[in-house]
């Protein structure tokens, strides 16, 4: 028998592009992720995201919120999917909806989100933009467990890069996305050998990632 862990199954909820998700892919594709994309959702039909998925082989679903009386509705038809496919692990690459504690507590401390900002600064759609306003000299991404807020759980990685002069919101986006497709990666990467764990927040701390060293 062998003693090799077995490949972690994943679940990845979308909502446009995919272009993190395709970094998943290629990843396991090429031997560097030990994991299983499971199944891949988008609340949007005809989303990029789904062709990426079809074309590598991977199930889709397609659940536009809109069919639900209710967000917790949603969620509960995002688990039930998710639990089917035998799904461990989720991640929101690029999902623009908030989960309700009936997610939460099915895949709860089972869920990443990657985000183009480096939190706690600049949550919410607008990231870049809102990086670009303020002014900041260093932005960058965070990968994050989630919880009920909106882009509040614990920090488990963060990439910076530095703000151009020139930048404008589409030059800093793309920049910034090679940063969040390794992260993200890098993240999936900890996870499938079992080396992330969360250290419960104390003495006024957040809990936050703890990697453990090889
Ligand atoms: C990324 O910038 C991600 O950080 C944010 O949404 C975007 C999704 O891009 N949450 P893609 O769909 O993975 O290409």
């Amino acid at each position: 028998m062998s003693d090799r862990a077995p490949s972690l199954d994943l679940g990845v909820l979308v909502s446009g592009r995919g272009s993190n998700l395709q970094a998943i892919l290629d990843a396991i594709a090429d031997g560097s992720l030990d994991a299983t994309v499971r199944l891949v959702i988008s609340n949007k039909p005809g989303a990029q995201a789904l062709e990426r998925a079809e074309k590598a082989g991977v199930a889709t679903r397609t659940l536009p919120h809109r069919g639900f009386e209710s967000r917790e509705a949603f969620d509960a038809a995002l688990v039930e999917a998710l639990r089917e496919a035998g799904v461990e692990w989720v991640v929101l690459a690029g999902f623009m909806r908030l989960l309700t504690p009936t997610f939460l507590g099915a895949f709860g401390g089972r869920i990443l989100n990657i985000h183009p900002s480096l939190l706690p600064a600049f949550p919410g759609a607008h990231a870049h933009r809102d990086a670009l306003d303020y002014g900041v000299k260093v932005t960058g991404c965070t990968v994050h467990l989630v919880d009920e807020g909106v882009d509040t759980g614990p920090i488990v990685a963060q990439r910076a890069i530095a703000v151009r002069d020139d930048d404008d919101e589409q030059r800093l986006a793309a920049r910034l996305l090679h940063e969040e497709h390794a992260l993200l990666v890098e993240v999936l990467r900890w996870i499938a050998a079992d080396r992330l764990t969360v250290e419960p927040g104390s003495d006024g701390r957040r809990p936050r990632g703890i990697t453990r060293p090889v």
